[in-house]
């Protein structure tokens, strides 16, 4: 679904103000049924979606602490449509979960006061990463694989700090790994794999002290890494199959106490005879 928002339009719907009345209904559950004008669902959400109740946290799907919405499961259905700005009013919800089939404009999830928490599996997006991702100032795990974004990573993500988790493999992200993901402090999981990152694998990863596991792999990255890895690094996992790096390796990934899987299988220009010896001993590497 690639469906073009215009900014002054944007910028609009992420400061309108959700207006749907619907008699004794609490404003979380009119929130949710604003959402349905947004979307076809296969199968029609249930009737426990009724506006007669007076909460909606007996509705499928939604689960409340204390009479607010924290996390939408709908898994068990299908859509197709826009997730509809008025999400931002849910200010409590920390998690959404969808199946793939989901297709989500994600252009209009632009509220500053956005909570959420976990962005998963949010499949059939296209355009490139808009500025409102760096208003979730709650966001911990942002989950966009297998999308068809392009464009480089916008810098507005490095405002989310909070992430942990961060996939934006399988798409079409192009340029040099920004030096904005270092500010992600808490990011654990960083997976940029297959996608079109060209230029050298930057310093700063080994600034980031909590990464544990890092996947490059099929991307364009070139050269030597040159990457010093401190002392008490937490680095386990580090693929980097599929680019055109060159030997040898860091030595101080051997800094990384934890480090499990080196996968650098079809990397002609990372050959067994420019690899660190030590790393072959150790049995560390996938070829
Ligand atoms: C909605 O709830 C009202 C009040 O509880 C009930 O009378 C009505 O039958 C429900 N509608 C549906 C479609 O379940
Ligand atoms: C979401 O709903 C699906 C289907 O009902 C269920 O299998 C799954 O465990 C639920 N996930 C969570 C996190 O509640
Ligand atoms: C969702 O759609 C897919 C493919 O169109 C279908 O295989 C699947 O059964 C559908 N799931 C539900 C819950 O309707
Ligand atoms: C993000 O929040 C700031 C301050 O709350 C606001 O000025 C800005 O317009 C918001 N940006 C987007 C893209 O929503
Ligand atoms: C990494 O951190 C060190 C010490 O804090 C600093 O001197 C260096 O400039 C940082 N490197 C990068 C690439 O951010
Ligand atoms: C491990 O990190 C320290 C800095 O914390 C560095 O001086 C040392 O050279 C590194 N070890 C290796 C084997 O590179
Ligand atoms: C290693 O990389 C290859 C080639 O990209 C891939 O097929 C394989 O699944 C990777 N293995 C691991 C453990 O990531």
């Amino acid at each position: 679904m690639g469906i073009s928002v215009n900014p002054l339009v944007l910028h609009f719907l992420c400061i309108s103000a959700s207006v749907y009345d619907v008699s004794s209904l609490n404003s979380e559950g009119q929130t949710l049924l604003s959402l349905l004008r947004y979307w076809d669902v296969v199968p029609p959400i249930p009737s426990t979606w009724n506006a007669s109740h007076s909460t909606p946290c007996f509705w499928d799907g939604v689960i409340c602490e204390t009479d607010f919405v924290v996390s939408l499961n709908l898994s068990d259905y299908n859509f197709s449509g826009q997730l509809g700005h008025e999400i931002g009013d849910l200010k409590h919800l920390r998690s959404i979960r969808a199946i793939a089939s989901f297709s989500l404009q994600i252009g209009e999830v632009g509220v500053s006061s956005f909570g959420l928490q976990q962005a998963e599996r949010l499949n059939k997006l296209t355009g490139t990463i808009p500025d409102c991702f760096g208003n979730m100032s709650k966001l911990i795990m942002l989950d966009l694989q297998s999308n068809r974004f392009h464009g480089t990573i916008p810098s507005s993500l490095q405002k989310v700090n909070t992430l942990t988790f961060l996939a934006l493999s399988t798409n079409q992200f192009e340029g040099a790994l920004p030096s904005s993901l270092c500010t992600l402090e808490n990011l654990e999981d960083l997976l940029l794999s297959d996608n079109k990152f060209t230029g050298t694998i930057p310093d700063f990863f080994g600034n980031m002290s909590k990464l544990s596991v890092l996947d490059l792999r099929k991307n364009s990255l070139r050269r030597m890494i040159t990457t010093n890895f401190p002392e008490g690094s937490r680095l386990s996992f580090l693929s980097l199959s599929d680019n055109q790096l060159e030997g040898p390796l860091p030595k101080s990934l051997l800094n990384c106490s934890s480090f499990k899987i080196l996968n650098v299988t079809s990397c002609p220009t990372l050959l067994p005879g420019k690899l660190n010896d030590l790393f072959i001993s150790l049995n560390l590497i996938n070829y």
